[in-house]
């Protein structure tokens, strides 16, 4: 019998909620498996943790989570502590300390889920959004000088390599080439932003030559905020940078009905070290404590981590039982105009995971 090694981070806000929640669901669908088990850790960093220490993560912190097998995150931010430092402080620290360089966006629009698109079609929107996570306008480059005086200055350096845009477009070909339509769309900027961009679309068509089989076009970013509402079913996988995939990821998921349901996966491809899953959504400190917060993005996160760890059956059999959960308006958490609980919505998916009949059937 296989022990998967997962750290649980629930970090601030409703993280607290959902993650208990996906621990919950995983842990019924090991019950059901004959091969493998859970054995989890939790820790307690975030915001109350730096209340009390200074820091969101203890000195070392990262060597206590560097040999699992993966992370279940939930989110970072407080309402008293500002968003850099927190940010910062705990999921940059991880995704860039563990070189988590492909953060993966699923987006669908899930049985039983409204989009606020009128001609959408429930097949007409099924994208992977592959977002740069570990350098562009998220590498911390740059600086602050004579704070306060007139002649302030500031500035935010987006820094790109080629061995950072090679490896993030490899990804996202061959992350498209495994999806039945073998369709890339590179998100740029090259029209304005003249080195880097330039550097990232040269990049793309260099790589592409070793996906053959793959059809892929460039989209300014701009003008894909457009294509994404207008004619979403001609985008499947979308790369970008770590900015603009930031931004068109919360367009997605509004898109897809609800940000309460969008995963991600922060993800190192080689395996060197665990790979990070978490819901898209913040802490959402005004639902905070009320046992109201959509554990969908979670549980969908969740199965990203099944994937990843190479339980692919189990990753279709937790997926199978959220879509039949959505289907199911008596499920739906508020963000989706419901009433159910965090607790009611998580019940339903552990029960049928248990279930005899779905057990059988998987
Ligand atoms: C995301 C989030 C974060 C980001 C925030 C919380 C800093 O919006 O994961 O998309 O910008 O990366
Ligand atoms: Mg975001």
């Amino acid at each position: 019998m296989k022990t998967y090694e997962i750290a649980t981070i629930p970090g601030d806000g409703i993280g607290k909620e959902v993650v208990p929640a996906g621990q919950q669901v995983l842990e019924a669908l090991a019950k059901t498996s004959s091969t493998y088990r859970f054995n989890f850790e939790n820790f307690d960093w975030g915001a109350d943790y730096f209340r009390e220490h200074g820091v969101m993560i203890p000195d070392g912190g990262l060597d206590k989570i560097r040999n699992k097998d993966a992370i279940l995150f939930g989110s970072a931010g407080d309402p008293h502590i500002p968003d850099h430092i927190t940010l910062w402080g705990l999921r940059l620290k991880i995704c860039q300390g563990f070189d988590q360089y492909a953060n993966v966006r699923p987006t669908r629009i899930l049985p039983g889920i409204d989009g606020p698109l009128k001609r959408c079609g429930p097949d007409d929107l099924n994208w992977v959004i592959v977002r740069e996570n570990s350098e562009g306008e998220y590498a911390g480059v740059g600086g602050r000088v004579h704070q306060g005086h007139p002649i302030e200055a500031a500035t935010d350096v987006s820094m790109m390599t080629r061995a950072g845009v090679e490896r993030i477009m490899r990804f996202a070909f061959k992350l498209a080439q495994s999806r039945p339509r073998k369709l890339l769309t590179v998100i740029t900027k090259s029209n304005a932003q003249r080195h880097a961009m330039v550097m990232w679309d040269e990049i793309a068509l260099q790589i592409s030559k070793e996906f053959p089989d793959v059809t892929w076009d460039k989209e300014l970013v701009d003008a894909s905020t457009a294509r994404m509402i207008n004619r979403p079913a001609s985008l499947d996988t979308i790369v970008a940078t770590n900015l603009h995939a930031d931004i068109l990821s919360d367009l997605a998921a509004a898109l897809a009905g609800s940000l309460g349901i969008a995963p991600t996966g922060n993800i190192d491809p080689e395996h060197r070290y665990p790979s990070m899953f978490e819901p898209i959504h913040g802490s959402a400190f005004d639902i905070m404590g009320k046992g109201l917060a959509n554990p969908v993005g979670t549980f969908w996160s969740c199965v990203m981590m099944l994937d990843h760890l190479g339980e692919t059956d189990d990753a279709q059999r937790l997926m199978r039982a959220i879509e039949q959960v959505t289907a199911n308006r008596a499920m739906h958490t508020r963000d989706l105009g419901g009433i159910a609980t965090t607790a009611q919505v998580t019940q339903a998916v552990c029960e049928l995971l248990t279930a005899p009949r779905q057990r059988k059937a998987a």
